[in-house]
């Protein structure tokens, strides 16, 4: 299978599997020319909230919209800070600068990815107004820490669980843990439009009708506005499609998971780190995500092949040239700074064939090695 060319990703596959669903919602949209909110973004609402355990879902027109909503229905402005993470999606800190408020950052745990608890209260200041911890590559992180800490301080927790559709924290839907969490259905996401879209899930009802307004120009009623509010509504067709995919969500996840059991099978004796599952949660591995202090030169080999990977990331948001004025220097976040050094996503996506799978582990194994003790046995 040398020449075997493996994607990361292949949304046309997915498409495929589900085409005559996706074309009948395409086509109830044209019929209804209800292109911007209308009943299939409103039925989507109703079915992500009831998948989420939350009373409410708010469809918006991007994660990014999604936090940004959700930090001001918090009350979040100018002269706060929020505390979140550097390893992560630049959104889930750019976000916090939307709202006029101050980004303060604090370490990841190696093991999990996500925010460390124990990095959180020296962070907290009289300014303080959130904990948005990010539910990253797909693991929720250890929520019950954080809410406690949140709960003390009388801080606001948002989720950023944009690559986290599905996930659990101790059985709880990642999403219907912090008093808000945020969405991103960005096309590649395990629940992905085809387009931008996103969502903020809550149970709190003055929230909900504050986002509610806010994406729709601050109106409270037609050409009323009582807040200073966005255009970040949700289109029909996204609304639509959604509504398809979310029905054949749980199977996906599925099927990614078992992709990962194959892999981690398949790469356990190798110099490398699988990832972890913590015990707190399921994680619905968003990407399969390795360590590796030789990164650079196992993804040439497997681009060498013809496979496909990511990296996700390969600069902490506190690196990056655009927010250099949060003033963190390098080695603020040696946890986040090394991940940054080590991490390689392999393909995975739920229609990845077990042969592929294989086969990319194969290009592992050649390139990395096998560990010392396990290689004697073999
Ligand atoms: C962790 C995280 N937060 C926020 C976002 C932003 O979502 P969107 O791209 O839909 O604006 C993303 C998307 O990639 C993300 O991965």
């Amino acid at each position: 299978m040398a020449n075997v060319k493996v994607p990361y990703l292949d949304l046309k596959a997915q498409y495929q599997s589900i085409k005559p669903e996706i074309d009948a919602a395409i086509a109830r949209v044209l019929d209804s020319c209800q292109f911007v909110l209308g009943s299939e973004v409103a039925g989507f609402e109703r079915d992500f909230a009831a998948h989420s355990g939350t009373s409410e879902c708010i469809a918006l027109n991007s994660g990014t919209s999604a936090l940004h909503l959700a930090l001001l229905a918090a009350g979040v402005g100018p002269g706060h800070e929020v505390i979140t993470v550097p390893f992560t999606f630049v959104a889930s800190v750019a976000a916090v600068l939307y709202a006029g408020a101050k980004p303060v950052l604090v370490d990841i745990d190696p093991r999990s990815f996500t925010m460390d608890p124990a990095a959180i209260e020296a962070a907290i200041t009289s300014r303080t107004k959130a904990i948005l911890p990010v539910h990253l590559y797909g693991q929720s992180a250890d929520m019950d820490p954080i809410m406690e800490i949140a709960r003390r301080h009388a801080l606001v927790v948002i989720e950023d669980a944009a690559q986290a559709h599905g996930a659990k924290y101790k059985g709880r839907p990642a999403g219907n843990i912090g008093d808000m969490a945020c969405f991103s259905f960005y096309p590649g996401k395990n629940l992905g439009a085809y387009g931008e879209g996103g969502a903020v899930t809550t149970s709190n009802a003055e929230y909900a009708r504050t986002i509610r307004m806010l994406r729709d120009w601050g109106q409270d009623h037609k050409y009323h506005h009582v807040l200073r509010g966005y255009n970040y509504r949700m289109e029909g067709f996204q609304g639509a499609i959604l509504r398809v995919k979310l029905k054949h969500l749980d199977k996906w996840t599925e099927a990614r998971r078992s992709i990962v059991r194959q892999y981690n099978e398949l790469l356990a004796d190798c110099e490398i780190e699988t990832p972890e599952e913590m015990p707190w949660g399921r994680h619905v591995y968003h990407v399969y995500t390795l360590r590796t202090d030789d990164r650079d030169a196992l993804q040439a080999a497997l681009t060498a092949v013809g496979i496909q990977t990511g990296i996700h990331y390969p600069v902490p948001v506190h690196l990056q040239p655009a927010y250099s004025d949060l003033s963190y220097g390098p080695g603020a976040f040696p946890q986040a700074e090394r991940a940054a050094k080590q991490v390689l996503s392999l393909p995975l996506y739920p229609e990845l064939s077990s042969k592929a799978v294989v086969h990319v582990a194969e290009v592992v194994r050649k390139s990395v090695g096998v560990k010392a003790q396990a290689g004697v046995s073999r």
